[in-house]
């Protein structure tokens, strides 16, 4: 399964001067076409799915998919939740999958924008998930993104960056150096000498949100001060848009409108991989990568004391309890098949990431149902922890 950790994907952009593609995707045609660019240029690829556009799409199902496309692809897959609004998505996006988040308070003042970013980086390092923080604004200016990012540009300030990053424990940093979401009016005019302070102070992969529009040179000099994410959109959807119109005739049916998409996508896709220096480094980023694996948590266990009844009160009520607790994607409780069974139930939990072993034990919900439903009953038990082996 090549969904490798994030962090180690983005450490390796940022000790080899390159960057990776966090590619939004809002439908099937746009995650077929990243998939083709990736495996055709030999990219590490970042599948990434904004909060912004939810409501084009069922975040579930894109989450069901982009999982199923990283577990058939050959090069490096992580999955980011873009542009999170709150502690709750990113918990959900941990659940569905993501083993990157982003947590977007950069339009709150900085005390606040510390305070939500660092809730969600104590989550999320509780799931080995890393976090993405914004500081600075990168506002929208036009194309179908830009409403989405009102107001105006607020640039990033390397001494708060240092300040930010020491205080919320992000992972990477997203600033803004005069990027915009969605297309550029006139030529970009981008603040590489900021750019170059924050990347000396903050000593961590750097994000550039609003790839869209900027010229071949100055995505070199990003990467060249420190920038080894660079989110990527507008020119995706404007391809796509501008292939279905193209394909616009009498009578043409919904397929007949989409023939084309994925390729027009996936072209656009491969030209940023070549430009930001990622084709190629597919093997590279898998050899010095964490996989991305699952872990089991299986209890089989005997009861004492509870009628039927009452041991299936009690496993739907620890189903919806921990399958609440951050870094648990789900909760399975079985029955032995076989009546003479030397165990007759089982817990079936999977955590996203071997970090979630401890923070699901300490989680004041676990301990809760634990002490007080599971244990007192369970005396005859055996519990392991099992990671995926492939
Ligand atoms: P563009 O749409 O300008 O490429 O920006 C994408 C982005 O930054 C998503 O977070």
């Amino acid at each position: 399964m090549p969904l490798v950790n994030m962090k180690d994907m983005l450490t390796h952009a940022w000790e080899n001067g390159y960057a990776v593609g966090g590619f939004d995707l809002v439908g099937l045609e746009f995650l077929d076409g990243i998939m083709r660019a990736a495996e055709g240029e030999r990219s590490p690829v970042i599948l990434s799915l904004a909060e912004s556009h939810f409501e084009y799409y069922d975040f579930e199902l894109a989450m069901a998919a982009s999982v199923a496309a990283a577990e058939r692809s050959s090069v490096p897959v992580a999955i980011h939740l873009d542009h999170g609004a709150s502690l709750e998505s990113a918990i959900e996006a941990i659940r569905l999958g993501c083993n990157g988040v982003m947590v977007d308070a950069s339009h709150h003042p900085f005390d606040e924008n510390v305070a939500a970013t660092r809730a969600v980086v104590e989550m999320a390092h509780g799931c080995g998930v890393p976090v993405e923080g914004e500081l600075g604004y990168v506002a929208g200016v036009e194309g179908e993104d830009a409403e989405r990012h009102p107001g105006e540009v607020v640039y990033t300030h390397p001494e708060e960056a240092e300040r930010f990053v020491a205080e919320t424990g992000v992972d990477f940093l997203a600033v803004s150096i005069g990027t915009v979401h969605g297309r550029m009016r006139g030529t970009p005019r981008l603040d590489f000498d900021r750019l170059a302070a924050i990347n000396e102070r903050v000593q961590r992969p750097l994000v550039i949100h609003g790839g869209t529009g900027l010229e071949d040179a100055q995505f070199r000099r990003l990467i060249e001060n420190g920038v080894a994410k660079i989110n990527y959109y507008t020119a995706l959807a404007d391809a796509a848009a501008e292939r279905i119109r193209a394909n616009r005739r009498e009578g043409a049916g919904y397929t007949a409108l989409l023939e084309g998409v994925r390729e027009a996508v996936a072209e656009e896709t491969a030209r940023c991989m070549r430009l930001f220096g990622s084709a190629g480094q597919a093997d590279a980023v898998l050899a010095s990568a964490e996989p991305w694996r699952p872990v089991e948590h299986v209890i089989i266990y005997n009861v004492e004391g509870l009628d039927e009844a009452g041991v299936h009160e009690m496993m739907r009520h620890g189903r919806e309890v921990l399958g609440r607790i951050p870094g648990v994607r789900r909760v399975i409780t079985g029955e032995a098949v076989q009546e003479q069974a030397r165990y007759r139930f089982a817990w079936l939990v999977e955590f996203v990431h071997p970090a979630v072993i401890k923070s699901y034990r300490d989680h004041p919900g676990h301990t809760a149902f634990a002490d007080n439903h599971f244990r007192p009953v369970a005396g005859d038990r055996i519990s392991i922890d099992y990671r995926v082996v492939e």
